[in-house]
């Protein structure tokens, strides 16, 4: 570490390779701050921040010997890891919400404590609540309770499904959309609710929670401005695309009974329980977010047209 690095708050980003932790990586990078780019493999880190100055460490939430050298001079941590394959949990492999989210999240804690670290940051979901008999849910509160009870300062931000142009789900739809000119395949009626955060508008956020300390042992929830069901959404990308494609609703029975047969097979492409995750509504409730920020949000239509093809 150079002396300029000791000189400027150190924050470290848990799962900084993903959609998430890249957008706040790139963020912490452009405030000055001294960041450290945690995933299991820093080579990895190394390959995707070539053009940022981050300092890339490697460690595993379900280890927590992994993580002792790995959070040493660390002042925040900005927890967003997520199992591989989410959200279909392969309980053989250990890749499953309690495992990584729940007491990944705890092991996180429990050496931060011993490291000196100050506050953490935790990404965690609407709907959070550790007697939910949804094991996302149940995770994340879970999760939540061990950040509360550490006596560390901390900071719990529940988005909505946030969206961008590196993310997974609205890019699938576009590819969707581009491939089949003749419909628009959707599990279900396309009637659950949701209002799209846009990934620069949360990293803004984050950031700002970096910086300031503001918001410390604050929970809150942040979604986009405007709640749509997914085929409004649909509806959105198709009319910045410039496509025009029927929706067609799949019933989710025979979608439910493939993902039962996906569950025996190797690789586990699919699993009940995932198809029940993408079928819920989420719907950031703002208020809290709103006497606390000074802040505006990207309404999906403008983030999408200034992205181009890509949201
Ligand atoms: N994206 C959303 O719409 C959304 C909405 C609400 C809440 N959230 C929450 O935000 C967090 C981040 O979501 P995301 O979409 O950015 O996830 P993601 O793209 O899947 O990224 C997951 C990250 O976790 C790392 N990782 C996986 N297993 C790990 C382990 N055992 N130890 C250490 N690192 C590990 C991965 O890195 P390597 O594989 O390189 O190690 C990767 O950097 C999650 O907790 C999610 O629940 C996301």
């Amino acid at each position: 570490m150079s002396v300029s690095d000791q000189l400027r708050p150190t924050v470290l980003v848990a799962g900084a390779t993903g959609f998430l932790g890249a957008a706040f990586v790139r963020d912490f990078a452009a405030r000055d701050l001294h960041v450290v780019a945690l995933a299991r493999d820093a080579s990895r880190v190394v390959r995707r921040f070539e053009d940022v100055p981050v300092e890339a460490r490697s460690g595993d939430v379900t280890r927590p010997e992994s993580l002792r050298n790995a959070l040493q001079g660390v002042e925040t941590i900005v927890q967003c890891v997520q199992f591989s394959g989410f959200p279909v949990e392969d309980p053989s492999r250990g890749l499953t919400f309690m495992d990584v989210d729940g007491q990944g999240t705890r092991n996180l804690v429990d050496v931060a404590r011993t490291a000196g670290v100050q506050r953490l940051v935790y990404l965690s979901g609407v709907g959070a609540d550790p007697s939910s008999d949804r094991p996302w849910y149940r995770a994340k509160g879970l999760a939540e309770e061990s950040i509360r009870d550490s006596g560390l300062g901390y900071t719990i931000v529940r988005p909505s499904w946030v969206y961008g142009p590196e993310d997974r789900s609205l890019n699938l739809f576009i590819r969707a959309l581009r491939l089949n000119p003749l419909f628009f395949p959707q599990i279900g009626d396309g009637t659950q609710r949701l209002n799209p955060l846009f990934v620069e508008d949360l990293a803004g956020v984050i950031g700002d929670v970096v910086e300031s300390g503001s918001a410390d042992g604050e929970t809150f929830e942040l979604g986009g401005p405007v709640t749509y069901t997914l085929d409004e959404i649909i509806q959105i990308v198709m009319d910045v695309l410039g496509l025009r494609r029927p929706i067609v609703h799949l019933p989710v029975s025979p979608v439910k009974a493939a993902a039962t047969l996906a569950e025996l097979l190797p690789g586990r492409l699919l699993s009940r329980d995932a198809v029940d995750f993408l079928l819920q509504s989420a719907v950031a409730d703002n208020s809290r977010f709103r006497k606390l920020f000074d802040r505006g949000l990207t309404p999906l239509p403008c983030a999408l047209q200034a992205h181009g093809s890509r949201p």
